[in-house]
C-alpha cells in the first residue's frame, strides 16, 4: 500500500520532499487537485466535494493514509471525512491534516504572541485560534488572509512576491509578533523572501510534518508496516499544463514527471 499526499495544487510537493527525506524508502502517491485550484476562494460545500472525491481516489489507488497536506482542505473538510466518511466506508483507513500539528508546534515552542498567514477560507474558518485556544488559552493569535500568494507561487510570480509579502505582514510586525504560523502548504516555499525582510521566527509545515509523522508511525506501527518501502513516488495532478510542470520543477527543485489523471 501507499503514503498519499493531497494538495489543492503543488504546494504540498514541500511536505512530500520533506517526507521522503525523513523516510526514503516510503512508497507514496502524491496527488495535486489543480483542475479546482485554488480552494481557499472557494465555499465549504464545494471544499468538501473536491476533496472527497481526491480522497475516494486515492483509497481506490491503494492508500493505507492520506495526509491532507492543504490547510484550507483540513480546515474545512478533515473533520467530516473522518467522522462520517471514513467510519462508512473506510474504517480501516486514516485522513491526518495538518493544522493540528502546527499549532501543537507552536503551543510546544512557547510563543505568545504568534501570527498566522492563510488563505481566504483558513482564516475565515477560525480554526488557528480555536485549536490554539485548545491548548494554550494565554496565547495570542493575529489572523491574515493573504489570498494572492497562491496564484503568484503557482504562477511563476517571483518578482512580485517580496512586495505583496510586505504589504500583508507589516501590519502583524507593528503587533510585535514572535512567530510566524504559514498556515498554507504553500507557503513553505517564501520562506526565504520572508527572511529577507522579517525577523520573526517562521513555523512551516514541512518542518514539522515529518517530524509528527515518525511519531505517528511509531505509535501506529500497523499502519507504518502496511505501507511498500520500494522507495516510489508517483506526483499526479486533475490538470497538467507546461505552467505546473514549471512550478513543480522550481518548488521541487528537480523536473518530475507528473502525471494527469481524471477523477
Ligand atoms: N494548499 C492550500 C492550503 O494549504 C492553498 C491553496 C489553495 O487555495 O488551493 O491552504
Amino acid at each position: 500500500m501507499k503514503l498519499g499526499i493531497f494538495d489543492s495544487g503543488l504546494g504540498g510537493l514541500l511536505i512530500t520532499k520533506a517526507v521522503q527525506e525523513r523516510f526514503p524508502d516510503l512508497d507514496i502517491l502524491y496527488l495535486g487537485d489543480t483542475l479546482h485550484l485554488p480552494y481557499g476562494n472557494r465555499s465549504a460545500e464545494a471544499i468538501y466535494a473536491y476533496t472527497l472525491r481526491c480522497m475516494e481516489y486515492m483509497f481506490a489507488h491503494n492508500c493505507r493514509m492520506i495526509i491532507i497536506a492543504c490547510n484550507t482542505a483540513s480546515a474545512t473538510a478533515l473533520r467530516r471525512l473522518q467522522q462520517t466518511y471514513l467510519p462508512k466506508h473506510y474504517p480501516d483507513r486514516r485522513i491526518l491534516g495538518v493544522i493540528v500539528p502546527t499549532i501543537e508546534h507552536a503551543a510546544d515552542s512557547g510563543y505568545k504572541n504568534i501570527g498566522v498567514i492563510g488563505t481566504n477560507y483558513t482564516v475565515s474558518t477560525n480554526v488557528y485560534e480555536e485549536e490554539l485556544k485548545k491548548i494554550d488559552p494565554q496565547t495570542r493569535i493575529i489572523l491574515r488572509k493573504t489570498p494572492l500568494l497562491v496564484p503568484l507561487i503557482e504562477n511563476e510570480g517571483q518578482p512580485w512576491i517580496d512586495d505583496v509579502l510586505r504589504h500583508y505582514i507589516d501590519p502583524l510586525v507593528t503587533q510585535n509578533i514572535e512567530a510566524l504560523i504559514l498556515g498554507c502548504t504553500h507557503y513553505a516555499y517564501l520562506k526565504k523572501n520572508i527572511k529577507k525582510h522579517f525577523s520573526f521566527d517562521i513555523i512551516a509545515q514541512d518542518e514539522i510534518i515529518p517530524e509528527k509523522l515518525e511519531l505517528y508511525f511509531k505509535n501506529h506501527p500497523e499502519i507504518y508496516n502496511d505501507i511498500g518501502r520500494e522507495g516510489r513516488t508517483e506526483f499526479q495532478v486533475t490538470d497538467l499544463t507546461e505552467n505546473y510542470e514549471r512550478s513543480a520543477q522550481e518548488i521541487y527543485g528537480r523536473a518530475l514527471e507528473l502525471k494527469h489523471v481524471e477523477i
